[in-house]
């Protein structure tokens, strides 16, 4: 087991959504983290990623730093999300290798699997096609840490390590509409229309489509465990296990929201993959149990986008 007291970790994304828990996690466990900010250094431009790990000096690095956004961004921006998540892990890689790093894991994404993959998801099945259109440039560019990590490990022995985290949620998320991923999205169309006293609220898509979420910090602590614990060069996959139509969680976040007007569903809308569940098994071998369910998240969430709303207003 790799002891993270003392180590340099670099966290880049660690300002982020995941990242700030992934930061407070590390540092319980004695680690010195440094958490680089993309104004200072826009890691899409390879000089920027040199001066950084001049400064920083990492023995390890957890590489998250991503652009990231919900299937509306996505749709709307494929080629920015392709070339600059493209960029940005070819090149904190590659300087991470040349700067002796011991360790480096990647986050990669479930938007990585191909859009037909039978239930539930194997790593194994990770190259057995071609991901949903909507998340494809997304998922491929960061499906290409795992090919670079996989053939630096082979032709320089270089540690590099790949987690493909399901969707994630909690305090703390995205909750802006052009770029929310779906239950941030939910959470605000519901209260805004409790708040304002309206009878419905539209959603995207028909609901018949099945998503797994992961509760924000279960997933730090999958990261956290896989940087001691995993040296393995196949990728490992960070979920809850558990799947749920999007119908149904769209109930579920008008009971946490206090939301009981009608859904309107707009099914011009893409529904994205019509099934997402991961097998975690490989993750289990090294210790890592989810333990916050559903239910409790989303209340958890509510409430403290809740608390934020009442802050702004105050
Ligand atoms: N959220 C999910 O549901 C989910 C699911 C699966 C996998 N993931 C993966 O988990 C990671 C974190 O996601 P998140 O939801 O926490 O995203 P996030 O809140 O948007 O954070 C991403 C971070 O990346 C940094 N970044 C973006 N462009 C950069 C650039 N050009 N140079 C340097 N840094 C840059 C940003 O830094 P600044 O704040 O300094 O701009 C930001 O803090 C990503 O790799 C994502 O692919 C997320």
């Amino acid at each position: 087991m790799l002891d993270l007291r003392d180590k340099r970790i670099l966290v880049t994304g660690g300002a982020g959504f995941l990242g700030a828990y992934l930061v407070e996690r590390l540092q319980a466990r004695g680690a010195v983290v440094s958490v680089p900010r993309s104004t200072d250094y826009d890691l899409v431009d390879g000089r920027a990623a040199e001066s950084l790990f001049a400064d920083a000096r990492p023995e390890i690095v957890i590489h998250l730093a991503a652009q990231v956004g919900g299937i509306g961004i996505n749709s709307a921006q494929p080629g920015r999300f392709f070339y600059e998540n493209l960029m940005m892990g070819a090149q904190t890689m590659e300087v991470a290798r040349v700067s002796g790093v011991e360790k480096f894991v990647a986050i990669g994404t479930v938007c990585a699997y191909p859009k037909h993959t039978p239930v539930p998801f194997r790593e194994d099945d990770l190259w057995n096609g071609y991901p949903e259109e909507t998340n494809a440039p997304y998922g491929i560019a960061k499906k290409m840490l795992l090919v670079q990590g996989q053939a630096y490990r082979q032709q320089y022995g270089f540690n590099a390590i790949h987690l493909l985290p399901v969707n994630l949620y909690g305090p703390r998320d995205n909750f802006d509409p052009e770029s929310s991923h779906v239950i941030p999205a939910l959470i605000r169309k519901c209260c805004e229309a409790t708040d304002a006293g309206r009878r419905s609220v539209e959603v995207w898509g028909s609901g018949s489509a099945y998503r797994e979420f992961l509760f924000v910090e279960d997933c730090a602590e999958g990261i956290v465990l896989a940087t001691e614990r995993y040296e393995g060069a196949e990728p490992v996959n960070l979920g809850s296990g558990r799947e749920i139509s999007i119908r149904d969680l769209v109930g579920k976040v008008a009971t946490a929201t206090g939301f009981s007007g009608e859904i309107v569903w707009d099914d011009a809308r893409p529904d994205g993959q019509p099934r997402r569940r991961l097998d975690i098994s490989r993750a289990r071998s090294f210790g890592f149990e989810p333990k916050v369910d559903l239910d409790r998240g989303l209340q958890l969430t509510v409430d403290w986008y809740r608390t934020q709303l009442s802050r702004k207003s105050a």
